[in-house]
């Protein structure tokens, strides 16, 4: 079974880059040049998704605007001699079929993807968070549909964080299967530091067989009173078992401040723009700092 179609969550709060994400939904910072949200979009259909659902709630209607195509603006771009720059306006609307649908509170994760049910249907899916971005050589989502395809069971990308972070992230209890595949037996969501299984953590991306709708329809609240797409993933390893991948690729957390600075540095050292600019910078302002 080819996977097609992706989820991205985006109607969470974004309260830890508040007041930035107050009118702007925190999946449409810039990353340089792009929004955060484009670059998780590339990553699915560089990995073969054709389909996407992405899950708004109120506000984030400039997402619609972004993957659409801006008429006035592509027209007067090309009238004035920038062809080029109007294509890549354009491009942006033509990336996917993307489509929409509100979670109409904010209920959590789980919830948010609960939201996907009849657009999925009856098939395997694939699960980007709409505030992780992840760069690497080899899309992130599609190490996970290749491990989905060996397998035949759901996978969860997985790497190790700092204890600090695993407390605001989830713990896998896991069991290594070949390379850098493992057998995921259990899972928490936030964990105390006394609760911590190990210090892998899912990172924002997973595919999932559609019986996770089932689990999740019957999943009470967890932590912070929200609906946790942890807890159904725990009861979908008892049941089916999952394959956590230790995907490569750099992953930022967009969702707080440090992750925004980090990823606009690391992509800006790679652009043609502005790379031998900022380069240039750090040299000159780590040599003030030291
Ligand atoms: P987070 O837990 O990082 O998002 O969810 P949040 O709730 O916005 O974060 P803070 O703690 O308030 O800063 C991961 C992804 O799931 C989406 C978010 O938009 C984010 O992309 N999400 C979260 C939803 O779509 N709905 C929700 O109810 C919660």
């Amino acid at each position: 079974m080819q996977i097609k179609k992706a989820v991205i969550p985006a109607a969470g709060l974004g309260t830890r880059v508040l007041p930035a994400s107050k009118a702007v939904p925190k999946e449409m910072l810039p990353i340089i040049d792009k929004p955060a949200i484009q670059y998780i979009v590339e990553e699915a259909v560089q990995a073969g998704i054709t389909d996407i659902l992405i899950i708004t709630n109120r506000g984030k209607g400039v997402i619609e605007d972004h993957f659409d195509h801006a008429v006035e603006l592509e027209g007067l771009l090309r009238e004035r001699g920038k062809g080029q720059l109007a294509d890549t306006v354009a491009a942006t609307a033509d990336l996917a079929n993307i489509y929409y649908i509100r979670q109409k509170e904010t209920r959590g994760l789980g919830d948010a993807v609960l939201r996907a049910r009849e657009f999925i249907g009856n098939d395997p899916f694939a699960v980007l968070y709409g505030d992780d971005v992840i760069f690497g050589e080899d899309p992130a989502i599609g190490q996970l549909i290749r491990a989905y395809e060996r397998y035949g069971k759901s996978a969860v990308g997985i790497q190790t964080v700092t204890e600090e972070q695993i407390q605001k992230y989830s713990s896998m209890k896991l069991t290594p299967l070949q390379d850098n595949y493992y057998e995921i037996t259990d899972m928490i969501e936030k964990p105390r530091l006394d609760q911590i299984f190990s210090l892998y953590s899912i990172l924002g991306r997973c595919v999932l067989e559609p019986e996770i709708f089932d689990i999740l329809s019957q999943t009470p609240p967890g932590a912070g009173g929200e609906l946790q797409l942890t807890d159904a993933m725990k009861t979908l390893a008892n049941r089916s078992g999952v394959v956590g991948v230790d995907f490569t690729g750099t992953r930022f957390d967009m969702g707080n401040k440090f992750g925004i600075l980090q990823a606009n540095i690391e992509v800006g050292l790679c652009h043609p723009e502005v790379a031998a600019p900022l380069r240039a910078y750090l040299k000159e302002l780590a040599a003030r700092l030291s």
